[in-house]
C-alpha cells in the first residue's frame, strides 16, 4: 500500500511527546534525518474552541519548513474531533491522528487515549470518529494505539480503524498495564510484526530504540513501513543520522538547538515566555541522557567520550545554577560557557545576535502595557481636574465645599461612615479635592460633586442637570496628601 503524505520507506518519525514536541526541536531532528514529525498530544475539545490553545500549538500556522507535520489528538467525542482536525488542516497540519496509546491518569479520567482502546465498547466511537474525520477533512488521519491485551485484540482493533479509512496505523509495542508502567519493560516488537503481515495499512513500529543501531535492527525484525521514536530522540535528536553514518556530538547539536530556539523567539514572540523550561529540559536530555544510553553503542562512545561527558556534566551543572528567564538570555550564557569549554562544539551556534537593546528606561505602551495604563489613568485625572476648573471659573456661584479625601478624615480623627460621602465626614476640612486618593475608589463625576455637595452619590446615571449645579471654591489637588 502506497505511503501518504509521500513519504517514502523506512519512515523515520518524532513520535509526539507532550513538551517536548516543540518547533526547535522538530527542527533539528528534521535537519538530522526525521523523515515525520508529530506535535505533543493536544485535547481536541481545547483545540477546536480556544484560539489561545491553537496559537500556542501552531502558531500562525504551520511554517514552511515544518512539514510533513501530524497533529495528534486527545478526543472521544467525533463532532469535537472534526471540528479540531478542520482547524488543524487550516493552520496547514499534514495530517492529524488520533491518541489512542496514552495511559495516563488525564487521560484515564477523561477518558481518552489508550483507555479509551481498552474497553471494546468504545470501538464503534472510535471508529465514528476516524471515519466522520476520514469523510469530512482533505488531510489523512493516523492513528496511535497500543498493543492490546491479546493480538487478536489488536488485530480486531487495527481492521476496525483500517475500514474507518486511518490512512497510517503506529503501534506502541507495549500494553496497557496501569497508569504509572507507561514506558517500563521491553517492546513487544515481534507482536507488532505479526500485526503487520495482517494488516494492509502502513504501519509505524514504537518501542525498544536504545541506540543508533537499533533502528536498522528494528526495522529488520518488524518489518514494517517505519519506525517512531521518542525518549531516545530526546538524547540523540541525530539518531536517524547517526544510524546510517556519522552524526554531529550531543554538544554540537545542543548548540544547534540553541540556534532554532533563538529563531522560533525571532519569529513567534509569543514561544519564548512559556518555553524557557522547554529548552532546558532538551539540554538536559540532550547533555545527560545522550551520554548515558549511548554507552553500549562504540560508535556513539567515540563521540561521547569520558572528556566530553565530563564537560556535559558541567555545562549541566552550570545550567541548573542559571535562572535565566528568556530563551535569548539563557541561550547567550550557555554559548559563552561552551565555547570556554568546548570550542568545536560552539561552532554550531549561529553568528551571536546583535546585543540585545538595553532596557527601556521611558515605557513604550506596546512593551509595558500596565505602565501605559497608569499613564492614561493620569491623563484621565488631569482632564477631569481641567474640566472642574473650568467649571468652576464659568459658573461662579459661591458654594461650601468641603474636603472629599477619606485620608483628611482621618487625619482629623474623625471616621467616615460606610457608604457616607466624605464631606460628611470631615465637613471642617478645606484641603481640597484629592482625585488620587487610592482609597477613594469612587472617582466618578457623579460621586466627586456629590462629595463636593456634601450630598448621599447617585448613582452613575444622574441626570446632566445634576451637573450644572454650581460649584465653587473649591481648593482641587491631584496628589495624595497622606497627612
Ligand atoms: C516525554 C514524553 C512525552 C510523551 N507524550 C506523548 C504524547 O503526547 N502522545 C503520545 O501518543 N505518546 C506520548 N509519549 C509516548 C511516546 O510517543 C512513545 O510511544 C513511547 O515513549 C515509546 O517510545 P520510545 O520507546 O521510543 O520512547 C510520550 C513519551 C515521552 C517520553
Amino acid at each position: 500500500m502506497e505511503l501518504p503524505l509521500g513519504l517514502r520507506r523506512p519512515v523515520v518519525a518524532m513520535a509526539p511527546m507532550v513538551t517536548q514536541s516543540d518547533r526547535p526541536f522538530r527542527r533539528l531532528v528534521r535537519a538530522h534525518g526525521c523523515t515525520l514529525c508529530y506535535t505533543e498530544m493536544l485535547l481536541a475539545e481545547r483545540f477546536a474552541r480556544c484560539e489561545e490553545y491553537r496559537r500556542n500549538a501552531l502558531g500562525d500556522g504551520v511554517a514552511e519548513d515544518d512539514h510533513p507535520l501530524v497533529v495528534q489528538f486527545a478526543a472521544n467525542d467525533p463532532a469535537l474531533l472534526l471540528e479540531a482536525a478542520r482547524w488543524a488542516q487550516h493552520l496547514g497540519a499534514d495530517a492529524i491522528d488520533l491518541n489512542l496509546g496514552c495511559p495516563q491518569w488525564k487521560a484515564k479520567t477523561g477518558n481518552y487515549g489508550a483507555w479509551l482502546a481498552a474497553d471494546e465498547t468504545n470501538w464503534p466511537l472510535i471508529e465514528a470518529m476516524v471515519e466522520i474525520c476520514h469523510r469530512s477533512i482533505e488531510i489523512p488521519v493516523f492513528c496511535k494505539i497500543r498493543l492490546q491485551p491479546t493480538e487478536g485484540a489488536t488485530l480486531a482493533l487495527a481492521l476496525r480503524l483500517q475500514r474507518a479509512g486511518c490512512a497510517l496505523l503506529a503501534v506502541h509495542g507495549r500494553r496497557l498495564e496501569s497508569v504509572k508502567a507507561r514506558r517500563s519493560g521491553a517492546a513487544d516488537l515481534p507482536a507488532i510484526s505479526r500485526l503487520r503481515k495482517q494488516i494492509a495499512m502502513p504501519v509505524l513500529a514504537n518501542g525498544n530504540v536504545r541506540r543508533a543501531r537499533d533502528i536498522l535492527t528494528n526495522l529488520n525484525l518488524t518489518k514494517c513501513d517505519g519506525l517512531m521514536v521518542a525518549e531516545q530522540l530526546l538524547r540523540d535528536p541525530a539518531l536517524f543520522q547517526r544510524a546510517i553514518g556519522s552524526a554531529p556530538s550531543v554538544l554540537e547539536l545542543a548548540a544547534e538547538y540553541c540556534g532554532h530556539c533563538l529563531a522560533e523567539t525571532q519569529r513567534f514572540t509569543a514561544w519564548e515566555a512559556e518555553n524557557v523550561d522547554v529548552l532546558r529540559s532538551h539540554l538536559r536530555s540532550m547533555l545527560c541522557g545522550g551520554v548515558g544510553a549511548s554507552e553500549a553503542d562504540p560508535g556513539t562512545e567515540r563521540l561521547l567520550g569520558e572528556a566530553t561527558r565530563a564537560r556535559a556534566r558541567y555545562v549541566l551543572d552550570w545550567w541548573r545554577i542559571q535562572q535565566a528567564t528568556s530563551v535569548e538570555e539563557a541561550v547567550a550564557l550557555y554559548r559563552e560557557r561552551c565555547a570556554s569549554i568546548c570550542p568545536e562544539a560552539s561552532a554550531g551556534f549561529p553568528a551571536p545576535a546583535a546585543p540585545p537593546a538595553p532596557r527601556q528606561t521611558a515605557p513604550s505602551f506596546e512593551a509595558t502595557p500596565r505602565l501605559a495604563r497608569g499613564w492614561l489613568l493620569s491623563a484621565a485625572a488631569a482632564v477631569k481636574a481641567l474640566a472642574v476648573s473650568l467649571y468652576a471659573w464659568l459658573w461662579p456661584t459661591p458654594c461650601q465645599p468641603s474636603c472629599v479625601s477619606s485620608n483628611s478624615a482621618r487625619v482629623r480623627g474623625k471616621r467616615r461612615e460606610k457608604g457616607a460621602p466624605a464631606a460628611a465626614a470631615a465637613p471642617e476640612c478645606t484641603r481640597g479635592i484629592d482625585f488620587n486618593n487610592n482609597r477613594n475608589k469612587d472617582h466618578t463625576w457623579p460621586s466627586i460633586l456629590c462629595s463636593l455637595r456634601g450630598t448621599t452619590a447617585p448613582n452613575r446615571n444622574v441626570g446632566w442637570e445634576f451637573f450644572r449645579r454650581p460649584l465653587v471654591g473649591c481648593t482641587l489637588r491631584h496628589k495624595s496628601h497622606r497627612g
